[in-house]
C-alpha cells in the first residue's frame, strides 16, 4: 500500500504537468543503479512464476515474456508497481507473429495478397485479441528479405522483394500501434530481426552472412525503414553475424544507421540470448565483454541472457562502460512504456466483450487466406462446377494443427477449420465428398492405402489432394536442404494421376517446395501456404467458385534446390542466362569447350523458376493495355505518373494485381534488372475496364552508387508494368538533373 501512495505519488504529478521528456527525466532521477539495470532485463516467465516474482519485487526486470494469462499478467504487474523499488511497470511481451488466437496466414503466405489494407486490418484484429490477454509488445513484424526457401524461417517475412517487404511490414506496424500506441488495444511493433539474417549462408539458421555494405543499403535496409517510418516503437537486432560483428553488438548498425541516419527514438532489443551470443560467435571473451560491446552498440534490452544484470555494475564501475550510455537504453524503455500508457494504467484492458475468435476477426482471417491463395496451374478443372462426386484425400485435408504454420503459440487447434470440414459444410447435400486421407501426415511412407485410394479416385469426378508441409518443418531452426515433398506423398500423387480423373492438388506450406513434377500431373496447383485457422474454409469457397483467387508468388519458385538462390531481381551480369533448355541429351559428346555458348546457367536446368515472383491466375482473364507515363523527362525530386488500363476479360469477376517494375541499364555501379516499385490490387466485374495510376515518387528509385551514397541518379531508366515480374508493357523515361 506504501508502495502504492509513492507510485501515485511520484508519477500522477509528471502525468498532470509533464512532457515526456521532463517525465522521464524525473523517474530516471528517482532510480537506483540496480532499478536502471532492470529495466535492461527481460526474462522469460514460463518456469517457476515464485522467482519470477521474486525478481520483479527486487525491481531486477524490466519486461517478462510468455505469459498470456491477464490474471497472472495483472498480478506480476501489481508486484512491480506497488512492490518494486522504482515501481516500474513491466511490459509483457510475446511473438505474435500472425495471428492470436485467430491464426492468420503466415506472413508468407500474407504477402501473396499484396493487399495492405486487409494485412493491416488483420494486424488491428490480433493486437486487439493479444492486448485482452495482457500483450502489450509484440515481436514482429519479421521483414528478413528471404531468398533460400531451404530456411525455415521464410515462412516468417514477406519474402524475396524489398519493396513489397517493406509496404507489408509497415502495414502491421500501423495494425499492430494503432492510431496511438496508447490505446489499450495497441501493441508495440518490433521490426526484426536487424538485419540480413534471411541471408544466412546455406539456408542453415542462424548462420553467417557476408552481406556488403552497398548491398544492406539497397535490399536489407529499406523494409526496417519503411517500418521506422511507419513509427515503429522497437527494432530487434538480429543472431547473425555480418562480416564479422554480430549485429546486437554492431554500433554502425544500431547507432549510426539506425539512430543516427534514421532517427529512430525507440527501443532494441536483443534477440534471445543473442548479447551473450557474442560468446559462442566467438567476438567476445564472455558475458561481460558481451554486454560491453552490446550495450554501447546500442542494443537496449537484453532479452532472457542476463548479461547486462551481471555485468553492467561493473562495467560502469569500472568505467568500461560511461553511465550516460545507461542512462540512455533506460530512458527508451522508459519511452516506450509511457507512449504504451503504461504508467497511466499498467494493467490489462478488460474487454466488455471477448474479441477472441470473434466472427470478424475470423472473416477478415479467412478473406486473408482466400487472398493468399495462389493458384499457379488451371486446365480447366476449377472452380468444381456440376461434379456430383469428389474424393479428397491427402495429408494436409485434415491437419487442424499443421496448416496454422510456424508461431502458433496461442492459437488453439480445436477452432481450426480444415478443407475437409469446410467442404462438407458447402456442399451441403448437393455433392457427395469420399475421405480417404491415404497418408496419416506429410512424412509417412506409407503406402498401404493406395489401393483403397486409387478404387475411390475411380469412383469419383474429381480428386482434391492436400499435400504439404507439417507445420514443424518450417520456422527457426528448422531448415531443409530436401525441398521435395516428403513421405509418400509424391507418390500418392501419382497414383491419382494415373486414375485419370481431373486432379486437383493443393499445397500447405510453410515456403516455396519443389514442386515440377507434381505441377505438371496435376490439371489445377492451389498454392494456400500454411494459412491458418480459416484457411480450410477459404480453400474451399476458391475451389467451389464462391471466391476467385488473386494470390501472387510473393517469392520465386526454383525448379530444383540448386537453383537457390532465384530471385527475380537478380543483376544483367556480363553473360545473360539464356539458351539452355536443360536437357543433358542435347550437350554434344567431346566437342570444343565453347560448344555450348558462354551463358550464365546451369547445363542440366532451364535458366527460368518454375513460377516467377509475381505470378498468379485467377478464373478470370485480365489485359492490359494503354501503359502511359505523365513525363518522359523528371527530375529526382518530381513524381512519376504511370498510367495503364486494366480490362477483366473474363466471364466472371476478379481481382488482379498490377505490378510496376523499373529498371536500368547503366549506372554507377551495376543494378538489377528491375525491381517492384508499386503495385495495385483492382478488382473488376466481367468486361469491366480501369484505368490505375501509379503515383511513383522518383525519390524511391535512389539507390546505393559508387560513392556509396545513396542517392537517386540521372538516366535512362526502363518501366514495366505487368501481372507477374516477367513480362509486361514496357516503356522508358530519364532522370534529369
Ligand atoms: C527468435 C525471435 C523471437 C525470440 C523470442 C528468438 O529465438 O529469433 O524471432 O522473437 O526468440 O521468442
Amino acid at each position: 500500500m506504501k508502495r502504492l501512495v509513492t507510485f501515485i505519488l511520484l508519477f500522477v504529478p509528471l502525468f498532470v504537468f509533464g512532457g515526456e521528456d521532463e517525465r522521464i527525466e524525473a523517474i530516471l532521477s528517482r532510480m537506483s543503479f540496480e532499478d536502471k539495470v532492470g529495466q535492461l532485463n527481460q526474462l522469460d516467465g514460463r518456469g517457476d512464476i515464485e522467482k519470477l516474482k521474486k525478481e520483479i519485487r527486487a525491481g531486477r526486470l524490466g519486461s517478462v515474456m510468455n505469459i498470456v494469462d491477464p490474471a497472472v499478467l495483472d498480478e506480476l504487474q501489481r508486484i512491480a508497481v506497488e512492490e518494486s523499488p522504482a515501481g516500474i511497470p513491466l511490459l509483457f511481451a510475446r511473438d505474435v507473429v500472425h495471428g492470436f488466437k485467430t491464426v492468420l496466414p503466415i506472413p508468407l503466405g500474407q504477402a501473396a495478397s499484396f493487399d495492405e489494407e486487409l494485412v493491416e486490418r488483420a494486424a488491428r484484429n490480433t493486437a486487439a485479441e493479444a492486448t485482452e490477454c495482457g500483450i502489450r509488445w509484440a515481436f514482429a513484424p519479421m521483414m528478413d528479405i528471404a531468398r533460400d526457401p531451404r530456411w525455415g524461417r521464410i515462412a516468417e517475412g514477406f519474402g524475396e522483394d524489398t519493396y513489397l517487404a517493406g509496404r507489408l511490414a509497415a502495414a502491421v506496424v500501423r495494425g499492430y500501434q494503432g492510431e496511438s500506441l496508447s490505446d489499450p488495444m495497441s501493441m508495440a511493433a518490433c521490426a526484426k530481426h536487424f538485419v540480413g539474417y534471411g541471408a544466412a549462408e546455406g539456408g542453415r539458421d542462424y548462420n553467417t552472412t557476408y552481406i556488403p555494405e552497398r548491398q544492406l543499403r539497397d535490399t536489407y535496409f529499406p523494409p526496417f525503414r519503411a517500418a521506422v517510418e511507419a513509427g515503429c516503437a522497437s527494432v530487434m537486432s538480429s543472431f547473425n553475424d555480418n562480416d564479422g560483428v554480430p549485429a546486437t553488438g554492431n554500433r554502425w548498425l544500431l547507432t549510426d544507421v539506425l539512430r543516427g541516419e534514421w532517427g529512430f527514438d525507440g527501443v532494441v532489443v536483443s534477440d534471445w540470448g543473442s548479447v551473450a551470443g557474442l560468446v559462442p560467435h566467438g567476438a567476445a571473451a564472455d558475458k561481460r565483454e558481451a554486454a560491453k560491446k552490446c550495450i554501447t552498440a546500442g542494443t537496449d534490452m537484453d532479452m532472457s541472457s542476463r548479461s547486462y544484470l551481471l555485468n553492467l555494475r561493473s562495467l560502469v564501475d569500472s568505467g568500461e562502460v560511461p553511465m550516460e550510455v545507461v542512462d540512455e537504453a533506460v530512458r527508451r524503455v522508459l519511452r516506450l512504456k509511457m507512449r504504451l500508457g503504461l504508467f497511466d494504467n499498467p494493467y490489462t484492458r478488460k474487454a466488455a466483450t471477448s474479441v477472441l475468435y470473434s466472427e470478424p476477426v475470423l472473416d477478415d482471417a479467412c478473406t486473408l487466406a482466400q487472398e493468399a491463395t495462389v493458384m499457379l496451374k488451371n486446365e480447366g478443372v476449377l472452380p468444381l462446377t456440376g461434379v456430383r462426386r469428389i474424393l479428397v484425400t491427402g495429408p494436409m485435408a485434415d491437419a487442424p494443427y499443421d496448416q496454422l504454420g510456424t508461431w502458433t503459440l496461442d492459437g488453439d487447434k480445436t477452432h481450426t477449420l480444415t478443407p475437409i470440414t469446410a467442404l462438407r459444410e458447402l456442399c451441403g447435400d448437393d455433392v457427395e465428398i469420399l475421405y480417404e486421407p491415404a497418408l496419416t501426415h506429410c512424412r509417412d511412407n506409407s503406402t498401404a492405402r493406395f489401393g483403397r485410394l486409387r478404387s475411390l479416385a475411380r469412383k469419383a469426378d474429381v480428386v482434391l489432394a492436400f499435400v504439404g508441409e507439417e507445420q514443424i518443418m518450417s520456422g527457426e531452426a528448422h531448415s531443409l536442404a530436401d525441398l521435395t515433398l516428403q513421405g509418400a506423398q509424391s507418390e500418392m500423387l501419382e497414383v491419382l494421376a494415373d486414375c485419370g480423373r481431373p486432379l486437383v492438388t493443393v499445397f500447405m506450406a510453410g515456403r516455396p517446395l519443389i514442386i515440377g513434377r507434381e505441377a505438371e500431373i496435376s490439371d489445377a496447383l492451389l498454392y494456400a501456404w500454411h494459412p491458418g485457422t480459416m484457411g480450410g474454409k477459404a480453400i474451399a469457397e476458391i475451389v467451389i467458385g464462391r471466391a476467385n483467387p488473386s494470390g501472387k508468388l510473393p517469392v520465386t519458385f526454383p525448379r530444383c534446390v540448386g537453383q537457390i538462390p532465384m530471385y527475380y531481381n537478380h543483376k544483367h551480369t556480363s553473360h545473360i542466362a539464356r539458351g539452355t533448355e536443360g536437357n543433358l541429351d542435347d550437350i554434344p559428346r567431346e566437342a570444343v569447350q565453347s560448344v555450348m555458348g558462354h551463358t550464365s546457367s546451369y547445363l542440366d536446368v532451364p535458366p527460368t523458376p518454375l513460377f516467377p515472383f509475381g505470378f498468379g491466375l485467377s478464373y478470370t482473364t485480365f489485359v492490359l493495355s494503354g501503359l502511359e507515363l505523365s513525363d518522359t523527362e523528371v527530375t529526382a525530386d518530381g513524381v512519376l505518373k504511370v498510367r495503364v488500363t486494366v480490362e477483366n476479360s473474363g466471364k466472371v469477376a476478379g481481382t488482379e494485381v498490377v505490378q510496376l517494375y523499373v529498371g536500368r541499364k547503366s549506372a554507377s555501379v551495376t543494378r538489377p534488372m528491375k525491381e517492384l516499385k508499386g503495385f495495385r490490387r483492382v478488382t473488376l466485374a466481367p468486361a469491366e475496364k480501369r484505368t490505375v495510376e501509379f503515383e511513383l515518387p522518383v525519390s524511391e528509385l535512389a539507390f546505393c552508387g559508387a560513392d556509396m551514397r545513396v542517392a537517386v541518379e540521372p538516366g535512362a531508366y526502363t518501366i514495366m508494368v505487368g501481372t507477374d515480374s516477367r513480362d509486361g508493357l514496357k516503356s522508358r523515361f530519364s532522370i534529369v538533373k
